[in-house]
């Protein structure tokens, strides 16, 4: 009789095509329709699962794993994972993965079209001129803020920080200022075009200020009313890290007031509900989490997260190597939970 083969989850619909590549090594339980998947039933649906394909909508931390013995991989499908409780997972032998890289150049780019579309109002012509207000062209129409020659600050500065610097520093002739837990090595700080500063210099210098940084316990509100009043008034602030970074309230407060110019957020702290102080604003430009949303880079997303999830089921051509373990030292010290191979 066969033994039976792994089980695993997948939290949403994906790439079908790509998802398939799992079920020549393992029972798949899909979920075709995107769903809101609360405490309890992720906590169902992981029972009796040996990995799981997860998005950022699902949290799993011990309460989720508490009927799960036998999950062994937890494959995240993005590089941000404040979704997961790493240590309640560490603590249980569960390998986490996610998918840096492939979504670096793309979420870039999205931070760059905020930053545009913000400082060059141009959402908010787009809106003026559908509603009928442009009775004649006029010299002071939607003035904005330049881009070229000014002082881009940049909060974090991993991969995406750095491709963000690169954009500005080499494409539009910005000034590129930084700050950073660590700082870069000399010979990158080159290559980007980008100088070290601290967090106060960096707020006060920032022509346009973008957030790129991880979400951890440690900086959420790091941007409250103080930090804005640090900020020029002139200055545009982005936010593609995760919402929890920024006091929303005390930013709509800002740009009501005119103590910001302008600001463009793709990512908030309460998803999907935005808060009315922000929908109300027209210097702002709000995008629904879209960073990574390019056709190619989701697929590429997928691609990696569906090789970490066979890999840390010892499953695939790298089994066993799962090329983006978030708690990689559990493999290395041995305390990763294993396939148990004569089961199957
Ligand atoms: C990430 O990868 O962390 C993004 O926020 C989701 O695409």
């Amino acid at each position: 009789m066969a033994e039976p083969r792994p089980r695993v989850w997948v939290s949403q619909p994906l790439f079908d095509d790509t998802v398939a590549q799992l079920a020549a090594y393992c029972e798949v339980v899909a979920t075709p329709e995107v769903t809101a998947h609360d405490s309890a039933s992720i906590r169902a649906r992981l029972a009796g699962m040996d990995g799981a394909l997860i998005t950022l909508n699902e949290r799993v931390g011990a309460a989720e794993i508490a009927n799960a013995p036998d999950l062994k991989v937890v494959a995240n499908v993005g590089v941000g994972y404040n979704n997961l409780d790493i240590a309640a997972l560490s603590a249980a032998g569960i390998i986490a993965t996610n998918t840096p890289d492939v979504l670096t150049e793309t979420t870039a780019d999205l931070g760059f079209s905020l930053l545009m579309a913000a400082a060059r109002r141009i959402v908010e012509s787009d809106r003026w001129l559908r509603e009928g207000n442009w009775g004649q062209w006029s010299f002071t129409t939607m003035l904005g803020a330049d881009l070229h020659g000014s002082t881009l600050g940049i909060l974090g500065m991993g991969r995406i920080g750095q491709a963000i610097a690169r954009r500005g520093h080499h494409g539009f002739g910005m000034k590129v200022l930084y700050h950073n837990r660590s700082r870069l090595p000399q010979d990158v700080e080159q290559a980007v075009g980008a100088s070290y500063v601290g967090f106060d210099e960096l707020l006060a210098q920032a022509d346009h200020l973008v957030l790129v940084l991880p979400y951890t316990a440690q900086n959420h509100h790091l941007i409250d009313a103080a930090a804005l009043a640090k900020m020029k008034p002139s200055a545009t602030l982005v936010n593609i890290a995760r919402g929890g970074i920024v006091d929303e309230l005390a930013l709509a407060n800002a740009l009501a007031s005119g103590r910001l110019a302008s600001a463009g957020l793709d990512v908030y702290e309460n998803e999907p509900n935005v808060r009315p102080e922000l929908l109300a604003l027209r210097n702002i430009v709000l995008t629904p989490h879209i960073g990574s949303a390019s056709l190619a880079t989701r697929r590429a997303m997928v691609q990696v997260a569906v090789d970490n999830l066979l890999a840390g089921l010892g499953l695939g051509p790298a089994a066993g190597q799962p090329a983006n373990a978030i708690n990689g030292e559990l493999l290395a010290g041995g305390n990763a939970r294993i396939i148990d191979t004569k089961k199957r």
